[in-house]
């Protein structure tokens, strides 16, 4: 009987039509983005993000302190951040379009124009901390974005971000979280799942804070 496999050339093929998929989709919206979701539906999974963040942050003693926003977006995250607490927040996307309106927002520190599921473009273990939300959803960011963006951690920094409940097994997040958990690499602070959208019924994501071990 023959054995069928999709080889890794494909793999990366396909995996690269979807990223330009998705950033024409980015590209497209950008300039409705906050309007859509936030006035239209009601989406705060940024405050939710945010909320998580500061239960458990505290400003190290001496260091520089700055806070990656991790799939930023137009800025929602960062902006939800700073009505909570005075941090530099340095903001990464891969779409041109979004980090475009996040600049217009004046708030970050530097806005660096990467793929999170690739070694990030930033100094080891340099930040204190991380926030990220509606980046793991459908279509977008699975769990093998939380090693790159471990490596950008430094030891004690605290990571709130959000999982859309669907993809929460799915895209691995609950296996390959256990598996830091018992590996010693990362302690879960906090795991609470919570709606997302004020407007749109049955909508859940689960919302971590964890610390880097
Ligand atoms: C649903 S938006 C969330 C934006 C913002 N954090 C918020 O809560 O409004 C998802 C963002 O993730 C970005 N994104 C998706 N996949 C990415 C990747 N692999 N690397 C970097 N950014 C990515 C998209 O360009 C988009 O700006």
């Amino acid at each position: 009987m023959s054995t069928y496999s999709i080889s890794a050339e494909f793999e990366t093929a396909l995996k690269g039509a979807w990223t330009g998929t998705l950033k024409s989709v980015y590209w497209m919206t950008a300039r409705v983005y906050n309007r859509v979701l936030v006035s239209a539906l009601g989406y705060h999974a940024h405050e939710l993000a945010a909320d998580a963040f500061v239960r458990h942050w505290q400003r190290p003693g001496g260091a520089a302190g700055a806070v990656l926003d991790l799939g930023c977006g137009t800025g929602l995250t960062a902006e939800a951040l700073l009505e909570r607490v005075d941090v530099q927040i340095d903001g990464i996307d891969f779409s041109e379009a979004m980090l475009d309106r996040a600049e217009e927002k004046g708030i970050y520190r530097r806005l660096i124009e990467a793929d999170v599921t690739r070694p990030l473009p930033v100094e080891p273990r340099s930040y204190s901390g991380a926030v990220s939300s509606g980046l793991f959803t459908h279509g977008h960011v699975g769990a093998d974005a939380l090693e790159p963006i471990l490596a950008a951690l430094a030891p004690g920094a605290i990571f709130a971000f959000t999982v859309y409940s669907t993809i929460w097994t799915r895209a691995g997040f609950d296996a390959e979280l256990a598996k830091l958990e018992r590996d010693g690499r990362i302690e879960v602070l906090d795991h609470q799942e919570s709606g997302h959208f004020q407007r749109l019924r049955g909508q859940r994501v689960h919302v971590l804070t964890v610390r880097i071990v």
